[in-house]
C-alpha cells in the first residue's frame, strides 16, 4: 500500500524545497514541515487504547496511542526528517540504520545501526527523504525485520514507481508514505524531477 499526500500546503512546500535556489537553512525547515505534514497521515490508522481523564469538569473516556512508535532515520539524509516526526510524536525512540549508495552499483552499503529493543512489538518508522531504486529502504526493513520488527512503515518526501515496486514487492506488508510520486529515475538513478541529491542539500555539502 502506497499514499501520495496531495494537500495544498504539502505540494506548496514541495515547489519551495525541490527549487535549485533553496539553500540548505530553508531545505532543512522545509523537509521538517513536509514530515510533519506526511507522518500526520502516515499515523491515522495506528492503534489507540481507551482511557480515562477526568477534567476540571467530570470524567471521560479518551484515547491514547497503545504502542511503543520507534523512527529509524536512514543516514544521513533521514535525520533531516527527524525534528519532524519528533514533533509530532516526542515519545518515540530513535534507532538509526547508516547505509549510503555505492556510487557505481548503486547498491546500499550498510556501515552503522542501533535499534531499541521495541521494534519487535512497537511501530517502527523508517524516515528518508528520498525512496529512489528502493535498496536503502529494502536494507533498512530488512535488517528490522531481522531483528524482529512486525509493523513497519516507510514515510518518505519524494519517490518514484520504481522505488515503491521494489520494496512492495520485497515487503508487501509495509505502507509507504509520500508528499510526492515522481515520474521516476534517469540514468545516474536519481529521481526525476526531484529535489537533487537530499543529503547535501540539508548538510550543506556537495
Ligand atoms: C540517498 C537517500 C537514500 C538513498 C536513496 O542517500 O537519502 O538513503 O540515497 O536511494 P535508493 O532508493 O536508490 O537506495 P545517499 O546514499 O546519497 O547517502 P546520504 O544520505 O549519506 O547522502
Ligand atoms: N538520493 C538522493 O539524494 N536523491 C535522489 O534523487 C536519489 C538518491
Amino acid at each position: 500500500m502506497h499514499e501520495q499526500i496531495t494537500h495544498p500546503c504539502v505540494q506548496h512546500k514541495l515547489a519551495l524545497i525541490r527549487d535549485i535556489n533553496t539553500g540548505h537553512k530553508e531545505f532543512r525547515e522545509l523537509a521538517t514541515e513536509i514530515t510533519m505534514f506526511v507522518c500526520y497521515e502516515a499515523l491515522k490508522s495506528i492503534s489507540v487504547k481507551e482511557v480515562e481523564v477526568e477534567t476540571p469538569v467530570s470524567k471521560t473516556k479518551c484515547h491514547k496511542i497503545d504502542k511503543d512508535i520507534v523512527v529509524i532515520p536512514i543516514l544521513r539524509a533521514g535525520v533531516g526528517m527527524l525534528d519532524g516526526i519528533l514533533s509530532l510524536v516526542p515519545s518515540a525512540r530513535v534507532g538509526f540504520v547508516g547505509l549510503y549508495r555505492d556510487e557505481e552499483t548503486k547498491e546500499p552499503v550498510t556501515y552503522y545501526e542501533r535499534m531499541p529493543q521495541q521494534i519487535r512489538e512497537g511501530i517502527c518508522i523508517v524516515i528518508d527523504p528520498m525512496l529512489a531504486t528502493g535498496g536503502s529502504t529494502v536494507a533498512a526493513i530488512d535488517l528490522l525485520k531481522s531483528q524482529g520488527a512486525r509493523n513497519i512503515v516507510v514515510v518518505c518526501i519524494v519517490t518514484c514507481p520504481e522505488g515503491i515496486e521494489r520494496v512492495e514487492k520485497a515487503h508487501p506488508d509495509v505502507r509507504i508514505y509520500a508528499a510526492s510520486i515522481d515520474q521516476g529515475l534517469n540514468e545516474k538513478k536519481y529521481i526525476v524531477p526531484g529535489l537533487g541529491d537530499a543529503g547535501d542539500r540539508l548538510f550543506g555539502t556537495s
